[in-house]
């Protein structure tokens, strides 16, 4: 995996959020490629079942906000959703060349795995990590969904899961032992200030806001045995104090810019 050093004990992995998605429309093949292309070590996307029973990457219930159509994701099927165009949202900014008719159509995790296959087998590795989105509401669908794709490209080496539940996690530790799993956080429960995490989980994903109020915890979670890894951090200063705290992933949306200020450090 390419690390990128700084001048701390430590190397940060830089994780593109949603791909390079300042850059280009989240969750696009072209965000993920540009993502690639800006020396991001992993990438992050989110997904959701649809109507018909596939995966998407897509971050909201509607597709409303992202595309030219209207609804939620969970009541169209995958030939409604390539109909639409979640691209032309974003306009105008500068196109890379990938972004062709396919760079802007709703991407599936299917496609994002064959990219990451794809980049493997030019020789760049790329770490994938996956969010299930309300996964509660599918009985576990949208674990079983993930785990037969990743087993599927043989890709158990290259990919971690996240999730704010819980329960998802466990329901893919179950199926899929040697991935490791990320536990999400919007805030410091009492419950995790010691570092923390439900049984099985190796890695934490604290939000950017509890690591500036609570910079302590990535001390105690590293000392708990888990790595860190913070979203979202965009703000050149966030990145500083990420960068001075050791922690052990950053997951922004503009992976060339904190890869360019992590090497000026
Ligand atoms: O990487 C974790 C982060 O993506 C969780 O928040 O709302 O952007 O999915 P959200
Ligand atoms: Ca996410």
């Amino acid at each position: 995996m390419g690390w990128h050093d700084v001048s701390v004990r430590r190397p940060v992995s830089v994780i593109a959020h949603r791909g390079a998605s300042e850059d280009a429309p989240e969750h696009t093949l072209a965000a993920y490629r540009m993502a690639i292309e800006h020396g991001a070590d992993g990438l992050e996307c989110d997904v959701r079942l649809t109507a018909d029973g596939h995966l998407v990457c897509v971050h909201d219930r509607r597709v409303d906000r992202v595309s030219n159509g209207r609804g939620a994701v969970s009541t169209l099927e995958l030939a409604d959703l390539a109909a639409l165009d979640f691209g032309s949202w974003k306009d105008p900014y500068e196109k890379p060349e990938s972004m062709d008719r396919h760079g802007r159509s709703v991407l599936t995790l299917d496609r994002l795995l064959r990219l990451v296959k794809e980049s493997e087998q030019a020789g760049r590795r790329v770490e994938l990590a996956i969010e299930t989105k309300h996964p509660t509401r599918w009985a576990g669908q949208v674990e079983e969904r993930l785990v037969a794709l990743v087993r599927e490209y043989g890709l158990t080496d290259s990919v971690r899961v996240m999730s704010f539940s819980a329960r998802s996690l466990h329901r893919v530790r179950r199926a899929l032992p040697q991935v490791p799993t990320v536990f999400l956080m919007q805030f410091l429960l009492p419950r995790h200030r010691e570092g923390r995490l439900p049984p099985g989980v190796g890695i934490t994903g604290p939000s950017m806001r509890i690591i500036r109020n609570h910079p302590d915890y990535v001390i105690r979670a590293q000392r708990a045995g888990h790595r860190v890894h913070v979203w979202t951090v965009d703000d050149p200063l966030d990145v500083e104090l990420c960068a001075r705290l050791d922690v052990d992933g950053i997951i922004t949306n503009r992976p060339r810019q904190v890869i360019d200020q992590l090497r000026s450090l």
